[in-house]
């Protein structure tokens, strides 16, 4: 991760794997030429799982838009929706005065260990909580605290998880086909790829990619398994990349044709969008008067989502919105951190 987001998105992923380049039954091997304007040095592979240091150099995305727009200078109770490895909610509690606090959550216990060694300085104003954020609000009840002055919400995988091979949300490297990110979930995306119907599949390789060739792809899984149950990231990228029309593949120009099918079901598996919403519809609550609220999405369900339910809130009287257009990373933060190229962040104040 080095000085690299801790968000990434699979289209960024500069490690492109190309498993349509290798032998397949069928279809020969275009080979797609990669075209970006901006030309990074890829960041140094890490070892599984990343480090604790690796989490004490991660710099978050978009790091000074949230913090002028949380305004951690006054005092404040700061929820950390998703705390991952602790980056945001670093410079946060550095900028804030003493006393301030601040509560974070995580589905992911990997993170929230590296997050709590991230943030031991500030221990006594730091509470983590393994929790879904759909469930702030009873967090905040239960915590006896009625609720926050700055919410912040950075949605999406941490580096530490993408990079993780035995996590299976990459399609670069070989792993299990799991993509939870709460390993208490009993379904992984090898159970949904291998029971679905194919109908179903391709719906919810449609609803949560966006993916056009959804029933090509769904026909090819389910014709797939039927000789041998997928278990495998490399053994669903390939077929994929095999299901794929060849023409869409050069013209995709080095995105992988994996990319919208793992999204849809790393979507499903962890019900990112219901979570999401969950969020949404509680934020008015989980904001103090004079509360703001930062949410950065990666793809345009989130961001459509986000700014939906803040116009709709402004629109009651309640809040007011902060950024009349999402904010995006500046072309320094790109060419510094490529994975942070897609964040979009919306802010919002509670004004009643
Ligand atoms: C992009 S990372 C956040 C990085 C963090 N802002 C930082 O600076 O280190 C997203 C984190 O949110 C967590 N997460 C995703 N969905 C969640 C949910 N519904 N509830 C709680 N945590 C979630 C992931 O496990 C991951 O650690």
């Amino acid at each position: 991760m080095g000085t690299g987001s801790a968000c990434w998105n699979y289209c960024s992923d500069w490690r492109v794997f190309r498993p349509w380049e290798m032998s397949m039954p069928v279809l020969s091997s275009p080979r797609l030429r990669g075209r970006r304007s901006l030309k990074p040095t890829p960041p140094k592979r890490e070892p599984l799982g990343g480090t604790m240091d690796n989490a004490s150099e991660h710099v978050p995305v978009m790091r000074e838009e949230v913090v002028t727009l949380l305004c951690p200078s006054r005092r404040q109770i700061f929820l950390d929706c998703t705390v991952g490895l602790g980056g945001h909610a670093e410079t946060l509690l550095a900028k804030a005065p003493a006393d301030s606090r601040l509560i974070g959550l995580d589905v992911d216990q990997d993170n929230l260990d590296r997050a709590a060694k991230r943030l031991a300085r500030f221990r006594p104003r730091v509470k983590l909580q393994r929790a879904n954020f759909a469930d702030a609000k009873q967090v905040l009840d239960r915590g006896g605290v009625e609720a926050a002055d700055a919410v912040l919400a950075d949605l999406g995988l941490a580096s530490s998880q993408l990079d993780d091979d035995r996590r299976g949300f990459s399609f670069s490297v070989d792993g299990p086909l799991d993509m939870r990110l709460d390993d208490r979930l009993e379904k992984t995306a090898a159970d949904l790829v291998n029971t679905l119907g194919e109908t179903e599949l391709a719906d919810l390789i449609y609803a949560n990619g966006e993916e056009r060739y959804s029933r090509r792809i769904a026909r090819a899984i389910v014709s797939a398994r039927s000789a041998k149950r997928i278990e495998r990231t490399v053994e669903l990228a390939r077929m994929v990349a095999w299901a794929y029309p060849r023409a869409a593949k050069r013209s995709r120009r080095g995105v992988h044709p994996a990319t919208r099918t793992f999204q849809a079901l790393r979507i499903a598996v962890n019900d990112e969008l219901g979570s999401l919403e969950a969020l949404l519809r509680d934020l008015g609550d989980l904001l103090a008067v004079g509360g703001r609220a930062c949410i950065i999405s990666f793809h345009s369900l989130e961001d459509r989502r986000v700014k939906h339910a803040f116009i709709a809130m402004a629109g009651t009287g309640r809040a007011k919105v902060l950024t009349k257009k999402p904010l995006v990373p500046t072309a320094q933060e790109i060419a510094e951190n490529p994975r942070s190229r897609s964040a979009k962040l919306r802010g919002l104040e509670r004004i009643e």
